[in-house]
């Protein structure tokens, strides 16, 4: 096995490195990335990460040149491109601007449930937003609902950076936010994600306990 070339700054709870960690799963490309722990919030940045990324975000991907690329849909793309089966990201037609459609609806959960958790685990009690954070919440609930209603035979059929991106969403939330009970308002979707959770990706990848 060859040593790897590339270096992810990576974090298990953080469910954009998740996306990038079951996309190299799902393409063969494991070998290829030496993993940095990076341990980080808001307020407590990494430093070393702050060298590659000024964004002091995760994940980040240092390539064998030196340069680094961020964020995870870039680092999608990029790794998309690195492998001889088929393409988990269109590379044109309606299929590619549907598919990343549905993949930027699933990183909108992800973006407001990752601002939730940091509101709600960091902030004082008596600082917390209610209705800011109720509208965060109805953003995830209205985009599962969309999920729900349009887009289950399009997830079924492939598994592709929108079910990926979807299927870290729905861990996250398990993870984090079990209190939304997602799955009671979107059977279709819990049905779905009960078998693509059981993939050996998702299975490896899950977030600590
Ligand atoms: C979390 O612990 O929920 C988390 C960690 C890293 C990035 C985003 C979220």
């Amino acid at each position: 096995m060859s040593a790897p070339t590339m270096t992810l700054f990576h974090n298990p709870a953080s469910p954009y490195v998740r996306k990038v960690m079951v996309l190299l799963h799902e393409t063969g490309q494991l070998n290829r990335v030496a993993l940095q722990n990076s341990q980080l919030s808001p307020v407590s940045p990494d430093a070393a990460l702050n060298r590659d990324n000024p964004l002091g975000k995760i994940p980040a991907l240092r390539l064998a040149d030196g340069n680094v690329l961020h964020d995870s849909r870039v680092i999608l793309d990029y790794l998309d491109h690195q492998h001889v089966g088929n393409p988990l990201i269109p590379r044109d037609g309606s299929a590619r601007w549907r598919r990343l459609t549905l993949a930027s609806m699933a990183d909108g959960i992800l973006d407001a449930s990752v601002l939730v958790r940091y509101e709600v685990a960091l902030r004082a009690p008596e600082k917390h937003w209610a209705e800011w954070l109720e509208a965060q919440r109805d953003k995830i609930r209205r985009a599962l609902a969309v999920f729900e209603a349009d887009a289950i035979a399009e997830l079924t059929c492939h598994f592709d950076v929108a079910a990926i991106s979807l299927a870290c969403a729905l861990g996250y939330l398990d993870f984090r936010h079990p209190d939304l009970n997602w799955r009671a308002a979107n059977p279709k979707l819990a049905g779905w994600y009960a078998e693509v959770s059981q993939r050996p990706s998702m299975l490896e990848t899950q977030p600590p306990v």
